[in-house]
């Protein structure tokens, strides 16, 4: 009999999670707006509103926190970090920042102009948040099966190289970088394949356009690459993951995610000029050079969790947890996308609950249903999400309607998998009778799905 996976680590330590009733939920939801990031964590059972920063630590990362150098300047966790750093990412230079928006803030400081154009692969949205703040303007450069959820292609956070030369063609001198998210959390955290990171390393290169690395799974992206792209079979994830950082010429990092930390980020980059100059805004923004908003505990943390995720059997339980849930609710007959993606399982709203209108937001509206009937919370990535143009102030659509259920690194058993299975297929089994949605009642200029109000139509 082949053995199945089993997580390469036990139990040290243990929280309580509260269960609580239906009736109990109903009440809370309304109180808070039916937006489930208003919800207090005590009122939630199984929390998969966001993979990051809610993973469990090591105890060898909560160890390097005791130790820990919490001097302002050439602290030694800095040093431990950035050597860390390089060995995995390979790049010259590095910024420690407090997470990863932090570091877009400041990397986009140095190099978006009013004006610019930055393709990417569906950009996350602090990211599309920081370059439209600065009245730049993204292109989504997606292959097109990226759109399709039951389409299998294997790697589906790969840019179109057509489309991204097209986009360059056009716009000659007005593209400052090419953003790449390795894996592609927006898309549904969908893997980019080395083959297509060549390609769009050798386009960038040819036209004298930086090739940048929004890297916060990078480490799941390299394990995606290792089982489902040939000749890397043999090949550790530390060396695929630094094959990929050599494709560009630098990264923003959230190790909120694949750093295995609860809060931290960085910059890495290959360019002295561009370094020079972020250095200049990570001081105003984040701190000085050497903490970079960061404590020196959680420096020391990050630089054992950078390590630890990089490991194979780590990795294997992590992505295999992923996809039992996400199997489970196919075999269930819920519409998924397709195929499983790294952090998280994407329910399809549009298939799920097409019975509710797209302007009374029905991807938020099943996220809430999820929550009443299990006290699960998830998040959604749809209308709400898009937010309105920047110019038009008008919604956008996005092509997906999807609640994203992410799976905090290291921290759910199988049996906490099972009965979120289960809570879907209950919700599934009465959609039909879910026919109206939610109306905003107030919401901010940008990023409004944090703090929107709802109410209930
Ligand atoms: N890039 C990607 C691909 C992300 O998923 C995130 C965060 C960021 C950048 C920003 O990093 O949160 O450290 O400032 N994603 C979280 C999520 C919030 O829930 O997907 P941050």
């Amino acid at each position: 009999m082949e053995l199945p996976y089993a997580e390469p680590y036990k139990v040290k330590m243990v929280e309580s999670i509260k269960r609580s009733t239906k009736e109990q939920r109903e009440e809370w939801i309304k109180k808070a707006h039916y937006n489930l990031f208003n919800l207090s964590s005590d009122k939630v059972f199984i929390d998969l509103l966001t993979d990051s920063g809610t993973g469990a630590m090591s105890d060898k990362q909560w160890s390097a926190m005791m130790s820990g150098d919490e001097s302002y300047a050439g602290s030694t966790s800095y040093l431990q970090l950035k050597k860390v750093v390089k060995k995995i990412t390979g790049y010259k230079y590095f910024l420690p920042t407090h997470q990863g928006r932090a570091a877009e803030n400041v990397l986009f400081s140095v190099m978006v102009k009013k004006g610019n154009i930055i393709p990417g692969n569906s950009h996350f949205d602090t990211t599309k948040g920081h370059i439209e703040f600065r009245k730049a303007t993204t292109v989504d450069c997606s292959i097109d099966e990226a759109f399709n959820t039951i389409d299998q292609h294997p790697f589906k956070g790969n840019i179109d190289v057509e489309k991204l030369k097209n986009i360059f063609d056009k716009n000659p001198e007005n593209i400052p970088f090419v953003v790449f998210t390795i894996t592609c959390n927006t898309s549904g955290g969908q893997p980019v394949s080395m083959e297509n990171i060549k390609a769009v390393s050798k386009l960038c290169k040819s036209y004298g356009i930086p090739l940048i690395f929004d890297a916060a799974r990078f480490a799941e992206n390299a394990y995606f690459i290792k089982m489902k792209e040939k000749g890397y079979e043999d090949n550790s994830i530390k060396e695929i993951a630094k094959k990929v950082f050599s494709y560009g010429d630098g990264m923003t990092m959230s190790a909120k995610k694949d750093g295995l930390v609860n809060m931290g980020g960085f910059i890495a980059l290959n360019n002295e000029e561009i370094y020079k100059q972020a250095t200049v805004y990570n001081i105003m923004y984040e701190g000085f050079i050497t903490y970079g908003g960061m404590n020196g505990r959680d420096m020391a943390a990050l630089a054992v969790g950078l390590d630890e995720s990089t490991e194979f059997n780590y990795l294997e339980s992590r992505i295999e947890q992923v996809a039992f849930l996400g199997r489970t609710l196919t075999d269930f007959g819920v519409p998924v996308l397709q195929p499983i993606g790294g952090h998280a399982v994407f329910i399809d709203a549009n298939k799920f609950v097409p019975t509710i209108p797209r302007d009374e937001y029905r991807a938020q509206a099943l996220a809430i249903e999820l929550y009443i009937v299990g006290g699960i919370r998830g998040v959604e990535i749809g209308t709400v999400l898009a937010d309105r143009d920047p110019f038009t102030r008008k919604n956008r659509y996005p092509e997906l309607e999807l609640v994203r259920l992410a799976i905090p690194r290291r921290t759910y058993s199988l049996n906490h998998m099972k009965y979120i299975a289960a809570v879907l297929k209950n919700v599934y089994d009465t959609r039909n009778e879910a026919k109206y949605g939610y109306t905003i009642i107030d919401e901010a200029p940008i990023m409004r799905h944090f703090t929107v109000k709802f109410k209930k139509n």
